[in-house]
């Protein structure tokens, strides 16, 4: 069960219109490494992950839901003020058409969100090193998102998503060690 906070985990603040940005973000939203794909990758891995971290799949995977909040927040703000020429001219005609200015899980191609982006192995080392790498995997596209804006409003709320991707990469390494360790006192490895 959740209960819903009606704020954004951190506030996000665009100083400007600029639907090609938004484009761009568009790969956090529902792109292989984005906040969609790692919210449900971790609520999923939790049925056959050990009972001492369970609570941490839990913890991080709610946290994406608001990361991928904060991002529908960004690509929103960064479009509602866009007209149809300025959406054409940022290669969302496409994205126009279909959706005016809603959003839409999909890559910054295009290409709609797929659950082929997401695995659920079983085997607890297996699952943790795939939330490593995502989470690696998301803080280097927050940087790159961060080197293609000059907003800084903008860039302040992508740092924070960046540095939040750090603390979870070190999470899931701390329960690896966890379940390591546990193993090894049990000699199952
Ligand atoms: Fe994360």
């Amino acid at each position: 069960m959740w209960i819903y906070e009606k704020k954004l985990q951190y506030p996000v603040r665009v100083s400007k219109c600029d639907p090609h940005m938004a484009k761009l973000l568009l790969e956090q939203y529902g792109g292989a490494d984005g906040e969609l794909a790692a919210a449900l990758r971790y609520l999923n891995q939790r049925y056959s992950i050990p009972d001492k971290v369970v609570g941490l799949l839990t913890d991080i995977g709610t946290e994406e839901f608001a990361h991928l909040e904060m991002i529908a927040t960004m690509a929103y703000k960064l479009t509602k003020d866009a007209t149809p020429a300025m959406m054409k001219a940022a290669g969302l005609g496409d994205h126009y058409v279909a959706h005016d200015n809603g959003l839409f899980y999909q890559n910054a191609a295009g290409v709609p969100w797929t659950a082929a982006y997401i695995q659920s192995k079983g085997d607890p080392i297996a699952d943790l090193y795939e939330d490593i790498a995502a989470e690696e995997k998301a803080r280097a596209t927050y940087q790159w998102l961060i080197d293609m804006t000059d907003d800084v409003d903008l860039q302040d709320a992508l740092k924070f998503l960046r540095e939040r991707e750090v603390v979870h990469s070190q999470r899931f390494r701390e329960a690896v060690e966890i379940l390591k360790h546990e193993c090894a006192a049990q000699k199952v490895f």
